[in-house]
């Protein structure tokens, strides 16, 4: 009998989902397996069922094309609240009906690409009977387990251009430029753009800053005789006080939605500077369109390496990159905690070595 394969993706979409996509059903159909994707996320397993026969013939295009052609999704039944404080799982009655689901259709295999909350998902699945593997994405770049996720490196390149254009603008004006990143937890990004984009100030979430030290460096700055200042901030960098700022409500058993500290920043800037400050919230517009080339090998990578695991069927457990290339890892193990910036890292101190200021000092 064919073996068959399901594939879902989990969470917010990322860019490179279609590539890994594309790599796993070329990979099966190598070795005479056929897939099937399962539409709008692990809810597409419950009733009615979601499902449709991904042919390999049918991937052209794939490798660069933006989102999921599966469609996915963070809420409904199978939305779970993960790792950060409290973690609530999906209920055991829903689990056992896509498992039941997932047998009557004769699938062997269940290919989950996401983030922590997917993957959390992921392994209850397996500790309830199903055989999965699972695929690191993040444009956060937050999962332990594995040196990067895919959809990172896109987003810091769609960072690293806004700065880039960012820097003319506030030039010609002399003003302060306030750009708000994605990172709830982690600030990977923000980081990694400010490095590659010439910020002057970066705020992530791991490090608590105060405007004291914001503006100080913007002071620092005019007195220098540059009369204008570049700040990247993450969504998830604390105002004082140390509370998140939110800009609305997510729905049941979800994540509050962030969003907000970029503008917050900015009015305090102008407030305390008197310096005209303006601020950009890039949004989503780092989770869409195409991958960038490094995404684009390492979705592949991924991809390949998931069939491989199902070949030799080791399931529970998620494709990571190492040093050494790619590896097994459990899954268990990579949703265990997220990976945040250390602030005495190599990262944060190369910065601050430039004396880029993180607002703490
Ligand atoms: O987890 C990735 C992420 O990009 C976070 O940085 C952000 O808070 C969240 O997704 C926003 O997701 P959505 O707008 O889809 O709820």
């Amino acid at each position: 009998m064919t073996k068959k394969i399901a594939i879902v993706t989990g969470g917010g979409d990322c860019p490179g989902l279609n590539a890994v996509i594309r790599a796993v059903v070329k990979a099966a159909a190598l070795r005479g397996w056929k897939s099937v994707g399962i539409h709008g996320g692990y809810e597409g397993l419950l009733d009615p069922v979601q499902v449709e026969p991904l042919n390999h013939r049918e991937m052209d295009g794939m490798l660069v094309r933006g989102g999921t052609i599966l469609g996915t999704s963070n809420k409904g039944r199978f939305s779970a609240k993960t790792g950060h404080g409290e973690t609530r799982l999906v209920d055991e009655g829903i689990i056992l009906e896509a498992h039941d689901n997932f047998r009557s259709m004769g699938l062997r295999a269940l290919v989950a690409i996401g983030g922590d909350g997917s993957l959390t998902i992921a392994q209850q699945m397996y500790t309830a009977g199903f055989p999965v593997v699972g695929i690191p994405k993040t444009i956060d770049n937050d999962l332990a387990a594995t040196l990067t996720t895919f959809g990172f490196e896109t987003a810091v390149s769609c960072a690293v251009d806004a700065l880039d254009r960012l820097h003319s603008t506030a030039e010609s004006h002399n003003r302060v430029m306030v750009l708000e990143v994605m990172g709830r937890y982690a600030g990977w990004i923000a980081t990694h753009a400010g490095l590659a984009g010439g910020a002057d100030v970066i705020l992530i979430p791991e490090i608590d800053f105060n405007y004291k030290a914001v503006c100080r460096k913007v002071a620092a700055r005019e007195n220098e005789g540059k009369h204008f200042t570049i700040v990247i901030a993450a969504e998830g960098a604390k105002a004082p006080g140390g509370s998140y700022v939110t800009s609305g409500d997510s729905g049941e058993n979800r994540e509050a939605r962030l969003g907000g500290i970029g503008h917050l920043v900015a009015r305090e800037i102008e407030k305390r500077t008197g310096k005209e400050t303006r601020c950009v919230v890039l949004g989503h517009l780092q989770r869409g369109g195409q991958p960038t080339q490094w995404d684009r090998q390492l979705c592949t990578r991924f991809g390949v390496s998931a069939v491989n695991l199902i070949a030799a069927k080791q399931f529970g457990k998620m494709v990571a990159l190492t040093a050494h290339g790619m590896a097994p890892v459990d899954l268990a193990d990579a949703v265990s905690k997220i990976r945040t910036v250390p602030p005495e890292g190599e990262l944060v101190q190369t910065a601050k070595a430039l004396g880029i200021s993180f607002g703490d000092k």
